[in-house]
């Protein structure tokens, strides 16, 4: 498997998403399989001076902050499309996905390298990824509840671009229940 890993707690060591991803990962993966890291926590750019829709802005228009803005997303589309297992781990803020998660999503959705409009509607164009693990971690909103923004959307972003298994691990309502850890460390322990 060519595993890509996103991490996207704003905190570090402290961080109960990226220990329990940690912990996924090594769990699921084989001698021969290789890991691509990616903390999208730090650095990352806001989309900005796009001319079209599916991030657009033509060759010979862009600006030198333009042009590093197509660097960054080039590398991640690249990571994005060269992996066969994704996990991604996120923490529930604010109701929904981190802003840093939410601008990595902003720079890998992009015509004609991720999706395609076509007569019919814009289609998902990445088939490489077999399988999507969402490690949603929360302190109150139970995940897939009315309250809960992040997971839907993931599940939704995530297969408008053609990724279509999903296997959500769910460690919510941590600070109500903060045994709860142990119990999903337990579950991903079984898989
Ligand atoms: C900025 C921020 C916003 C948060 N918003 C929510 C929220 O809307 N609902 C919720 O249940 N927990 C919320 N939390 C709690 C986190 O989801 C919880 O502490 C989680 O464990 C953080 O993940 P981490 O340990 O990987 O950093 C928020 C935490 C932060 C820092």
């Amino acid at each position: 498997m060519k595993i890509y890993h996103i991490d996207s707690s704003a905190r570090k060591a402290e961080s109960v998403s990226k220990s329990l991803a940690k912990l996924l990962v090594e769990k699921i993966k084989k001698p021969e399989d290789t890991v691509t890291y990616r903390d999208v926590s730090s650095g990352l750019p806001f989309v900005s001076g796009i001319k079209g829709a599916g991030f657009i802005i033509p060759e010979n228009e862009r600006t030198e902050a333009d042009k590093k803005l197509f660097k960054i997303s080039d590398e991640l589309v690249k990571e994005f499309k060269s992996c066969d297992t994704l996990v991604i781990s996120a923490p529930i803020y604010n109701f929904g996905v981190p802003a840093c998660l939410k601008a990595w999503f902003d720079l890998i959705a992009r015509n004609g390298e991720t999706f395609q409009y076509t007569d019919q509607g814009p289609v998902g164009t990445v088939t490489n990824i077999k399988k999507a693990y969402l490690l949603i971690v929360s302190g109150g909103v139970p995940v897939d509840s009315n309250m809960d923004f992040c997971t839907p959307w993931l599940k939704q972003g995530l297969g408008f671009l053609g990724v279509k298994n999903f296997e959500v691990i769910a460690a919510d309502g941590l600070s109500r229940d903060p045994q709860k850890v142990e119990k999903v460390k337990e579950k991903i322990n079984s898989l």
